[in-house]
């Protein structure tokens, strides 16, 4: 019969190596703090419960909001990865009869699909203790495995290593799966005599181990999803590997990528099929993006939604909006956050727009600044239209009623309205409402002088 599993994320430790202010979990990696990627792993698996292991910079690590529930468990002290197993010990205790899948934190690349076949071979041998190993070409800052007479398995951390131990190209991953009630009688032999004083995980392979079939080792067998991530340039690395998978993934949903070097994706973005993305594009956080769009070069989208067929030219950034179906943004547009641009609309060359409702069919050409503003449908916005929106004190609205015109080069002074259909003049400043169908100017009658240079140069 099949064990029951529960998971155990080991994520107590500050990760020194990063030196960094924030406990290293909680670094993003495509726009996912790390702990999400193992706990999103270790969901995959389907385990009665997941516990994460929490210390350092505990109530952040609280915070977060994952995907599916877990629960955490508080190692006061962080004095290593057998000390943080065994601040699980009361749940431990009441589950003796399953089976315990540990992780290491910082292990985000490891897929599901890997740890699958290591559940499988534990149950089938039935093992106290399975653990998952890699050969690799470089593994530098991993245990090293040994094996011994008698079936002893020994792991080598790089701290406590000879040289000659170091040239093993075995190392050891952090995924280990327990019986749990064999870990319970093992975890209390585990001492603290080595180089960093610590309560090494890794020992209780050779207190286990000995005992004939009792240790399996499962050989993962994708080098890439090993990285035990300790400082910045591993992350980088790390990174890399995601952002490629990332990559793939959409085009192979038939999404065209120009240029996937330069083409920076995060993790929850979604694009749908015959989207076109030249290069240099950056999509950020929970972004959207519908069928058929085209991003042109050094277009830079955070947390919006973009319907489809949607045009977005080049060097354009996007913050918290939304784009409705065949609206045309950009070149060198900003939409700042809480941006509606309505289905068809265009929005052009060097406009900014803040917490703004751009209507259907609407155009804001060039040069403008529309702020806390209401633009209904098919409104034309003339060249260096602003809205003065903030008083230094307080924003104010701007409500700008269907088919009308503003002429270039015209402030409109908020809380003001413009009437259906009404006219602006171009150059105008507009204090107050106008009201539908009218026109509004609002500057100073044009003088001129004749002959005036004629008669100054006499002089
Ligand atoms: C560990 C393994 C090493 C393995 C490597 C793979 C040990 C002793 N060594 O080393 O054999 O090759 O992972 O990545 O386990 N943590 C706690 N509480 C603690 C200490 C650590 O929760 O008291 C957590 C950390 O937050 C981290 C994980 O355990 O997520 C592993 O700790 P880390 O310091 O990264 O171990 P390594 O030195 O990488
Ligand atoms: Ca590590």
């Amino acid at each position: 019969m099949k064990r029951k599993l529960l998971a155990l994320v080991l994520a107590a430790g500050k990760g020194t190596r990063f030196k960094s202010d924030k406990i290293k979990v909680l670094h993003p990696m495509l726009g996912k703090p790390m702990i999400h990627l193992v706990v999103d792993c270790m969901h995959a698996l389907r385990p009665e419960t997941i516990h994460v292991v929490v210390g350092y910079q505990k109530d952040s690590v609280m915070k977060e909001e994952f995907s599916k529930p877990v629960e955490f468990i508080h190692q006061k002290k962080q004095l290593g990865t057998a000390h943080a197993v065994l601040a699980a010990k009361k749940i431990l205790q009441s589950n003796k009869d399953k089976d315990l899948l540990v992780i290491n934190g910082d292990l985000t690349l490891i897929r599901p699909e890997s740890l699958r076949p290591m559940i499988r071979q534990h149950q089938r041998e039935k093992n106290a203790l399975t653990f998952l190993s890699a050969i690799m070409e470089n593994p530098t800052g991993f245990g090293r495995v040994t094996y011994h007479e008698n079936n002893v398995i020994r792991i080598f951390e790089e701290k406590d290593a000879t040289p000659a131990q170091r040239r093993i190209k075995e190392a050891n991953v952090g995924v280990y799966l327990f019986k749990i009630e064999d870990l319970l009688r093992a975890l209390p032999k585990i001492s603290n005599k080595n180089i960093k004083g610590e309560f090494y995980l890794t020992d209780i392979i050779e207190i286990m181990s000995g005992d004939k079939g009792r240790v399996g080792v499962y050989k993962a067998p994708e080098e890439q999803e090993i990285v035990g991530i300790n400082d910045r340039y591993e992350l980088a690395q790390a990174v890399e590997i995601l952002r490629q998978r990332k990559i793939i993934s959409l085009a192979e949903s038939g999404v065209t990528i120009y240029d996937p070097s330069t083409t920076w994706i995060d993790f929850d973005v979604k694009i749908g099929r015959d989207t076109t993305l030249y290069s240099s594009v950056v999509l950020e956080g929970k972004t959207v993006i519908g069928q058929g769009c085209k991003l042109y070069p050094f277009v830079h989208i955070r947390d919006s939604r973009i319907g489809h067929e949607v045009k977005i030219l080049t060097s354009t950034m996007i913050e918290e909006s939304t784009i409705a179906k065949g609206a045309q943004i950009g070149p060198f547009t900003h939409l700042r956050p809480k941006s509606n641009v309505k289905a068809g609309a265009k929005v052009g060359n060097f406009v900014e727009m803040k917490s703004t409702v751009f209507g259907r069919g609407s155009k804001a050409g060039h040069l403008s600044y529309l702020g806390d503003t209401e633009v209904k449908d098919n409104v034309n916005i003339g060249a260096g239209t602003i809205t003065c929106n903030y008083d230094g004190k307080k924003k104010h609205k701007t409500v700008i009623e269907e088919g009308a015109f503003i002429g270039s080069g015209t402030e409109l002074v908020a809380p003001v309205k413009i009437g259906k259909d009404s006219y602006v003049g171009a150059g105008s400043t507009i204090t107050k409402n106008v009201s539908s169908g009218a026109l509004a100017v609002s500057r100073s009658r044009q003088v001129e002088k004749p002959r005036w240079v004629k008669k100054k140069r006499k002089k």
